[in-house]
């Protein structure tokens, strides 16, 4: 890991905080994607100091946008020739609806799309000069992508948007290391746990008060953040590609979430939406 580059997204704050300061406490030179500059930098700070390696760089883009991503993958691409280890970490939860410049809802935009568009557009750099990893942060609280409400066209439920955008992490990585498989780049998703962190902040009503009740009993980011990393550099994941962890071992998403036509249609929407194929990049 020393000397290598690390991208991870939504480094700012839980799980992938805790993962960078321990990406960089291994030497690596390490990418922060992050949204809010402040707080980016912030972190920074706080990553430098805890794992003593002044290698740390912060990106600044909305994974929402099309836009933005595109120009910060680009930018990236001119800063950082190669990548060794891509984390596709962000995640967020929106209570109202939100549509996006691109007309998106904004959960399936921000959490997934954002995600197939910075890896597509990194792809060259780490084949060139694989091995390399990619780990794209999923969810047990996944479910079956119902593609006509994508945009929340018949009913916006926050719940569905963040399940649907969360099953959209896995089918992409089931999707991805298909196309991978002549290559030494793996690509495989995790559920991080149920872990104390802000993305539960916007959560209203009784859905609050639960969360309230249950979390003294959910992990902590370091923890968290402990069980991950093997999958990121551990020797013994080093040949593993298209499977998706659950505490550490290998397990199926939940019936009915993965098939072929889904991943199909996932893939066919992401291509329509952004211009990007697998076979372009
Ligand atoms: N916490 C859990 O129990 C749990 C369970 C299952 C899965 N997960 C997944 O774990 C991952 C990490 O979440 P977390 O729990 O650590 O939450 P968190 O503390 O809220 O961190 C999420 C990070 O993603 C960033 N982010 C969100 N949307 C973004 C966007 N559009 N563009 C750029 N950055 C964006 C956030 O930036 P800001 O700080 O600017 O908001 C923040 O840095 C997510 O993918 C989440 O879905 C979490």
């Amino acid at each position: 890991m020393i000397g290598r580059t690390v991208l991870i997204t939504g480094a700012s704050s839980g799980v992938g905080k805790a993962l960078a300061v321990r990406v960089a406490a291994k030497k690596a030179k390490l990418i922060m994607f992050c949204r809010d500059e402040i707080k980016a930098e912030k972190a920074r700070k706080e990553i430098v100091s805890k794992s003593r390696n002044e290698d740390v760089h912060v990106v600044i883009a909305d994974l929402s946008s099309i836009k933005s991503v595109r120009e910060a993958a680009d930018n990236i691409r001119k800063r950082f020739p190669e990548l060794y280890l891509l984390v596709n970490n962000a995640g967020a939860s929106y209570t109202k609806k939100i549509i996006t410049e691109d007309g998106l809802e904004k959960t399936f935009a921000g959490n997934y799309l954002g995600h197939y568009i910075l890896t597509h557009t990194l792809l060259d750099i780490m084949i060139k000069h694989e091995p390399g990893r990619i780990v794209n942060v999923a969810s047990q609280a996944h479910m079956k992508i119902d593609f006509g409400n994508l945009n929340g066209e018949k009913k916006y439920n926050y719940f569905n948007a963040y399940k649907y955008s969360k099953a959209a992490n896995i089918l992409f990585t089931f999707d991805l290391a298909e196309k991978l498989r002549n290559t030494q780049v793996t690509v495989n998703s995790v559920h991080p746990g149920v872990v104390r962190t802000s993305i539960y902040d916007g959560i209203r009503g009784l859905s609050k008060l639960a969360i309230k009740t249950m979390w003294p009993f959910f992990i902590s980011p370091e923890k968290s953040a402990d069980m991950i990393m093997p999958l990121l550099v551990s020797d013994s994941f080093r040949n593993i590609s298209g499977k998706y962890f659950v505490k550490g071992k290998t397990a199926s998403p939940k019936p009915g979430v993965d098939n072929k036509s889904d991943r199909e249609k996932l893939r066919q929407l992401s291509e329509k939406l952004t211009g990007i194929k697998y076979e372009n990049t």
